[in-house]
């Protein structure tokens, strides 16, 4: 086996506890890897008035695999007030280093797998026929475009004159919205292209192929907006007609699926979306398999190879100056798990989330989230496992 380098950006708060203790695990299970530091977040907009300092972004260039922990992120006055004196004056704007981080890269390919573990008390249950209590196990990956539609930033408040004249242009503009003045008016633009839409569809398919999903769900709003939802459905037809005919295409609203995805979670395999409705519908898939302690993602540009690897949780300030760290690792250990299984080690990855399964199934070892406890320090006096201990527990299965 190789010898890879990776850079690990810890970033803010329990960011760092948690990549480290990853990186134990990566070690114990004989992943052979050096580990390179990249600094992002907080403390460098603090400092340098970047929180994604420009040697960051050459060494994800350099060694393309990148496990990333979390940041903070603060609106404009908070960043602004948290600038060194010297910089306050540099006109500088906080932008967030992640979203940097996809713009930099193009990383249009995010993927959030949503798999429930036997064991794990956190499983969605729902009541079944007569009193039986049921639950469903969720093995479910959403692929969610990650750089454009609503969240591309194309937006304005009091838009300008020509922005303004070429909505007026619109029909439905001049009626609804014609009588408002224009500084009343704020606008967000929901842009889809051609070329990024198939790159996820595709990204899609391909993975139910390659591991063995039946349907790919598009979870979108094409009977409202037509265009840019429409556009993506009407692809993924295409696509399923020419390349993919063995792998069901199923069409939902993404409405409608947030109430399904109670009802028969279970059935879903693949779930494709723009860039909100994708971020929406995989925090309401991460909900039913445990929440931000398990929800694990991986942002990806296939051109290039780059991937950055990383939980959905944010850096929980209020836990990271915690003597004993009580945080759950599992997300970010998942995380890693697609890393290795992006870098085709995917026998490393299988051997560490069957020692995570093996963990949540014993049920001996668990962190305050698991034992359903509130977060405080008192936590682990109470019987909750910190998260060294998670991360011991997962190497002695090792
Ligand atoms: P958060 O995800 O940091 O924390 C919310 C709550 O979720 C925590 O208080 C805790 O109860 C729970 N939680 C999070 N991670 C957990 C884990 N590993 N184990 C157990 N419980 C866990 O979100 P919040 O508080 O809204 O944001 C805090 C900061 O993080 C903000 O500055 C925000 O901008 C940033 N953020 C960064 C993200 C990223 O780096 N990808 C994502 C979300 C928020
Ligand atoms: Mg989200």
């Amino acid at each position: 086996m190789a010898k890879r380098t990776i850079v690990a950006m810890p970033g803010d708060g329990i960011g760092r506890v948690v990549l480290e203790e990853t990186i134990r695990v990566l070690n114990a299970a004989g992943f052979e890897a050096d580990y390179v530091e990249g600094d992002i977040g907080w403390e460098f907009w603090k400092t340098e008035g970047n929180p994604l300092p420009d040697r960051t972004l050459d060494l994800i260039e350099e060694h393309k695999i990148a496990l990333f922990g979390a940041i903070t992120s603060k609106p404009k006055d908070a960043a602004f007030d948290a600038l060194s004196p010297e910089l306050q004056e540099k006109g500088l704007v906080y932008s967030s280093p992640i979203v940097g981080l996809r713009q930099h890269f193009g990383l249009d390919i995010c993927m959030r797998p949503c798999r429930s573990y036997k064991g794990n008390p956190l499983n969605f249950i729902k009541r079944g026929v007569g009193d039986a209590i049921e639950e469903p196990m969720v093995d479910t990956v959403i692929f969610r475009q990650n750089t454009e539609g609503l969240y591309g930033g194309v937006e304005w408040s009091d838009p300008p004159e020509k922005v303004y004249d070429a909505l007026m242009t619109h029909p439905k503009f001049v009626k609804n919205f014609s009588k408002t003045p224009k500084e009343e008016l704020s606008v967000s633009t929901r842009i889809f292209t051609k070329k990024a839409t198939e790159r996820i569809l595709r990204a899609a398919f391909e993975h139910a192929k390659n591991y063995g999903y039946k349907n790919v769900t598009v979870c979108e709003k094409p009977n409202v907006i037509r265009e840019t939802s429409g556009m993506m459905y009407k692809m993924a037809q295409e696509i399923q007609k020419a390349d993919y005919p063995n792998i069901e295409l199923w069409n939902t609203n993404i409405d409608a699926q947030m109430m399904w995805l109670t009802k028969n979670p279970q059935n879903y395999g693949i779930i494709v979306a723009g860039n909100m409705f994708g971020d929406i519908v995989s925090d309401g898939f991460a909900g039913l398999i445990g929440g931000l302690g398990f929800a694990c993602s991986a942002q990806f540009n296939p051109d290039s190879g780059i991937g950055v690897f990383e939980p959905t949780h944010g850096s929980a300030p209020k836990y990271a100056d915690y003597k004993t760290s009580i945080v759950n690792p599992i997300a970010m250990i998942e995380s890693a798990c697609m890393m290795l299984d992006y870098i085709n080690e995917n026998d490393l990855a299988k051997k560490i989330r069957k020692a995570v399964a093996e963990v949540i199934a014993e049920g001996k070892v668990r962190s305050y989230d698991m034992m359903k406890m509130a977060g405080r320090p008192d936590v682990i006096e109470r019987g909750a496992a910190s998260t060294q201990q998670m991360a011991d527990a997962v190497i002695e299965k090792l």
